[in-house]
């Protein structure tokens, strides 16, 4: 049974307390970082105070506890995702990035020479696109891309020529600038009937919908755990555990060996081969509170919300400044999530964000980490403007007040 409503959601997410330049803060960047709930904040809180030790090494009673919440929280992404070896097959790094590197440098360098293809989109995040440029600087294969249509789609009509020669095709799951939701399920298909593996970066999907690997049959994903109301430094890699098993370490060190002599070592076996040094314990502790609230919300439920808030965002944008500002991504709802990338006539995104945040309005300007996307539609930057479980009508309400403000200043 699991129950939503945003504005308890917003009651729940202390910094959306804070006053901004004399207005309540409007946060609208939950693409590039989720507020945590008081849940996570105090699950982290808790471990500092109560259990903090170093995992797996030590025997007595808070190294047990620590462990456990670490291990907990391998096992809730586990479930949360679907991934149908349990929790063998999640890989804790720092970031979605990191997840991507270790894609690249474990799987990628095993498996990849001189005649291969790598395929990825015109929308993807650089963490997406330099991992695999860095090592086909080392192997030389080839990177190739899909390119995106004049509405903001995946361009599909050419896939089959585009998937000649491609091991692996590595896509987003949701633009963090168009706010598209790629057609996961049928990209499977296509790169399976190919032979290729597919890799999905769900770091903006992942919190805003239901996400299942099982169902979406993919071979990867990537996503942190910051996107998804939890806290930065942990990231997520998952792939299944027959993959998993022959992918080599990526880095070294303490806590992924099974043995190390003057010779040389041996790789432990499961996910900790991919998690060298100490951990981030205290982030899983958090992370596995965000997923136990993220749960409670209902995935359906939240994905309804942003959907229903971007809906009425996008319309009042159309009504309200048509002319002035192009919104830069779908402009129909179908398959499309809440981000919303605005390009104002005459005014540069940085300034649209610092006049916005005159009143307290947080939307982030810059090319959002997708510099060939930007260059495909001819921008150096925009303005975006995301939502998350948290946000309101109201949010929309100020975005648009303050966008006539200072629209009205700049003339
Ligand atoms: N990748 C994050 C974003 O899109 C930081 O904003």
């Amino acid at each position: 049974m699991t129950s939503f409503n945003a504005a308890l959601v917003r009651a729940d997410t202390p910094q959306l307390t804070r006053v901004i330049n004399g207005y309540p803060i409007t946060y609208l960047d939950s693409g590039a970082t989720s507020l945590p709930p008081r849940a996570v904040i105090e699950a982290m809180s808790r471990h500092y105070e109560l259990h903090h030790a170093n995992v797996h090494r030590s025997v007595f009673q808070t190294a047990s506890e620590a462990t456990e919440a670490y291990e907990g929280a391998r096992l809730a992404i586990a479930k949360f995702i679907n991934a149908p070896g349990g929790a063998e097959e999640i890989v804790f790094t720092k970031n979605c990035t990191e997840s991507f590197n270790l894609l690249a440098r474990s799987w990628g360098r095993v498996n990849l020479k001189q005649g291969d293809v790598v395929l990825l989109s015109e929308m993807e995040h650089h963490a997406n696109i330099v991992p695999w440029f860095q090592l086909r600087d080392m192997l030389g294969f080839e990177v190739r891309f899909i390119p995106v249509t004049d509405d903001f789609r995946l361009d599909l009509s050419n896939i089959d020529e585009l998937m000649k020669g491609v091991k692996l095709l590595s896509v987003t799951g949701m633009s963090n600038v168009l706010g598209t939701i790629n057609p996961i399920k049928e990209l499977s298909a296509i790169a399976h009937k190919h032979g290729a593996l597919i890799a999905v970066d769900a770091a903006q999907s992942v919190a805003h919908s239901v996400t299942d690997v099982k169902d979406l049959d993919v071979d990867f994903m990537c996503f942190s755990a910051h996107k998804m109301l939890g806290p930065t430094g942990i990231g997520i890699f998952w792939t299944r555990k027959e993959i998993l098993r022959d992918m080599p370490p990526f880095l070294g060190g303490g806590g992924m060996i099974a043995d190390v002599s003057v010779d040389g070592y041996t790789p432990a076996n499961g996910p900790t081969r991919f998690e060298a040094g100490t951990p981030p314990i205290a982030e899983a502790a958090g992370l596995g509170a965000a997923v136990t609230y993220l749960t409670g919300l209902g995935m359906a439920n939240i994905a309804q919300h942003e959907h229903d808030l971007t809906g009425d965002a996008l319309t009042r944008l159309e009504l309200e400044f048509s002319g002035r500002i192009r919104v830069i991504g779908p402009r129909d709802m179908t398959n499309r999530g809440g981000v919303i990338s605005i390009d104002v006539d005459g005014v540069h995104p940085h300034d649209v964000a610092q006049m916005l945040d005159q009143f307290g309005v947080c939307v982030r300007p810059g090319h959002h980490c997708a510099k060939p996307l930007m260059k495909r539609f001819g921008l150096n930057a925009t303005a975006r403007i995301s939502y998350g479980p948290y946000s309101l009508v109201r949010d929309t309400d100020m975005l648009l007040e303050a966008l006539h403000s200072a629209i009205g200043m700049f003339g």
